[in-house]
């Protein structure tokens, strides 16, 4: 039988997740989050904000869906229109920073490291020919992402879209996966029992894994 709780039954408090203190356990669950937040649209690491050093050198942010991640390769995926200011950037600039927040999870996670733009690979090639044209429609604009227009206007796509091939083609020059290169994973966790951060970086490829103050 259990006891019905009273306004004076002391509020229960959850027990802490298996990896509260164990930074193995901590680093697999940050890569488990990610990976299945490429699926998992309501995730708080579906939308990632990806941070690049502007041209006039200032912090630029945006909203970007992880594709995929390879915590083998230490590698997240995005795509990107090649016409926009951030493919520049990153081009001038390598320095990338990937950062979400969960709300249930209470997690944040931040990345750093570099991004390589990948425009005519097998892989890039083979993300483009298993898109719907549903998706594949926003790469085949006139206008460039961040063109001014002389009225508001976007791309609404009907359900039943079909590029046809000189469209698709044009629309493939305009299509560039993104990879961040992680080179360091930053891990805050809030809980009852007390806040968490730890740090993960792979200097000549060996893990460096270590609690910071939160
Ligand atoms: C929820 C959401 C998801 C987005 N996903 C992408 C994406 O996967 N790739 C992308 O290039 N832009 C994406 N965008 C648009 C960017 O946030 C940004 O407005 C656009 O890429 C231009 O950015 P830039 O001028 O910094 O290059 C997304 C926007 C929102 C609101």
């Amino acid at each position: 039988m259990t006891t019905p709780q009273t306004a004076t039954t002391p509020a229960l408090v959850p027990p802490v997740p298996p990896f509260y203190n164990d930074l193995e356990a901590t680093l697999r669950h940050a890569w488990a989050q990610l990976d299945a937040a490429t699926t998992d649209r309501r995730s708080g690491f579906h939308a990632l904000t990806v941070a690049s050093v502007g041209l006039d050198g200032t912090p630029q942010q945006r909203s970007m869906i992880l594709r995929k991640v390879d915590s083998a390769a230490r590698t997240l995926r995005f795509n990107a229109d090649i016409r926009s200011v951030k493919c520049e950037e990153l081009r001038l600039n390598p320095a990338i920073s990937a950062l979400g927040y969960s709300i249930p999870d209470k997690l944040q996670l931040r990345l750093n490291g570099m991004a390589r733009i990948d425009q005519h690979s097998a892989l890039a090639d083979y993300v483009w020919t298993t898109m719907r044209d549903q998706s594949r429609v926003a790469y085949a604009q006139p206008s460039a992402p961040g063109d001014v227009l002389t009225q508001p206007d976007g791309y609404e796509p009907p359900i039943e879209l079909r590029l046809d091939e000189p469209a698709a083609t044009l629309a493939r020059e305009n299509f560039c996966l993104v990879h961040l290169d992680i080179q360091r994973l930053d891990w805050v966790f809030l809980n009852i029992h007390g806040n968490r951060r730890a740090q993960f970086s792979w200097p000549e490829g060996a893990l460096n894994a270590r609690w910071l103050a939160p």
